[in-house]
């Protein structure tokens, strides 16, 4: 890293970092930073532009087709108001973007946040003449804050705490689960540097499993409460097919909010979500198989300060970004209730919790560590999965372990994932 490149830093507004010709197209490194170029490790994106420069030939033409074509004809824009709009469109599309969700001082929080924390993601150096390390099994100039993290949330920093419970957020939540008694599972969120030519491939951050007993019958109250009329005495193995299925499509058992921390352009790799997916059993097309309608599906528009709600099982991805700015999108992750707490990993400090609102501490209960025992890797960002082992490991001590697991690049966001298993946790 060129630090250079960092003096006034921020994730907004034009910047000097990324862009780097030396990280070839498609690149992805292993464990350790290896570049490796071996086809099932990550999803390449077979129609890249041949060199990471702004006046590429190839570069130039998708910059053109874009500034065209790119984005959602159409996207709806609800304000924090809008409770019963946004749900609908929400249910509808399985994602709806809600305007003015950050007010100045909460959005300067997460920008400030954002950039501190990328500058140290991006303080390990490249291999051979690279600008920046890259993060592993993910495609060049692309992070997220909840991988890069040994602790693999972000609940141990102040700036994403903050935006756990807001009086534009919460409403919302609260309609589409049904209830304030849900959940929040982590936060992190997805960024690429400008100079992130590909496209990363479309894939979903949740699927469904088959609900039984009691998870079923869960289901089937979270239906009940958004007024559905349907057989109200039935249980759920009772109902017929097809309203079975709409019990599960409305009920999502995850839904993550995205902040926008810069305006949603064109050029500056807008997230790409396709409507209606959340209900689609089949898996997303790969990428060369990928039609251009799907891969202009974006959310252009999307004013700094917004909310994107998705529904996790939507199909998304991140798309190129031409421009000269960062585009961070950091996150946080709520659950059904229903969940209760099962699989939650211990990623917030006790001491941070207690400084939260009420309804913030009740729906992170699951996640909060003990009094007193700092969360195992918390504060340790590290592109590598071995970096990320390390800082975990020398926290848990034999109070923990990391497990690595090669994921379907179809289906997560990333061909390795650490998972850390806290034995004190109950996960
Ligand atoms: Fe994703």
């Amino acid at each position: 890293m060129d630090d250079t490149e960092f003096i006034d830093f921020q994730v907004f507004g034009p910047t000097p970092v990324g862009w780097d010709p030396a990280t070839l197209p498609n690149e992805v490194v292993d464990e350790d930073g290896t570049p490796l170029r071996v086809k099932g490790f990550g999803e390449p994106d077979p129609r890249v532009p041949a060199r990471r420069v702004p006046d590429d030939p190839g570069v130039v033409a998708l910059r053109e087709h874009l500034k065209a074509n790119n984005g959602i004809r159409g996207l709806e824009i609800c304000a924090p108001d809008e409770v019963e709009r946004a749900a609908r469109i929400y249910r509808r599309d399985g994602f709806v973007v809600v305007r003015d969700a950050l007010d100045e001082e909460h959005l300067a929080l997460f920008r400030e946040g954002c950039a501190r924390r990328l500058r140290e993601i991006l303080s390990h150096p490249g291999r051979d003449g690279r600008k920046y390390m890259a993060e592993t099994g993910r495609l060049p100039h692309r992070y997220c804050y909840g991988t890069t993290s040994a602790s693999r949330q972000m609940m141990h920093d102040p700036a994403w705490t903050a935006m756990i419970d807001l009086p534009t957020t919460t409403p919302i939540l609260t309609e589409i689960f049904g209830t304030d008694d849900y959940l929040v599972w982590g936060g992190g969120g997805d960024l690429s540097l400008p100079g992130a030519i590909e496209y990363q491939h479309l894939h979903t951050d949740g699927v469904d499993a088959q609900p039984k007993g009691a998870a079923a019958e869960a289901r089937l109250r979270h239906f009940r409460r958004q007024g559905m009329g349907i057989d109200s005495d039935k249980p759920f193995d009772e109902l017929d097919f097809r309203t079975q299925r709409l019990v599960m499509d409305r009920t999502p058992t995850g839904v993550t909010i995205n902040f926008t921390m810069t305006d949603l352009t064109w050029e500056n790799g807008p997230i790409r979500e396709i409507p209606g997916t959340q209900t689609a059993t089949q898996p997303p097309p790969v990428p060369a198989e990928e039609p251009e309608w799907m891969r202009l599906s974006t959310l252009v528009g999307a004013p700094a300060g917004s909310a994107i709600f998705r529904d996790v099982r939507t199909w998304h991805g991140a798309t190129p970004n031409l421009s000269r700015e960062v585009r961070a999108l950091p996150s946080i992750e709520y659950s059904a209730g229903s969940r209760n707490g099962s699989g939650f990993q211990r990623t917030m400090p006790h001491e941070m919790w207690q400084t939260l609102s009420p309804h913030a501490q009740r729906i992170c209960r699951f996640i909060k560590q003990a009094p007193g025992i700092w969360p195992y890797g918390a504060g340790a960002m590290h592109p590598l999965t071995s970096g990320r082992r390390a800082a975990y490991q020398a926290d848990a001590g034999d109070r923990g372990e990391v497990a690595s697991v090669y994921t379907d690049p179809r289906s997560a966001g990333t061909a390795i994932r650490l998972f850390n298993r806290d034995h004190d946790s109950g996960y």
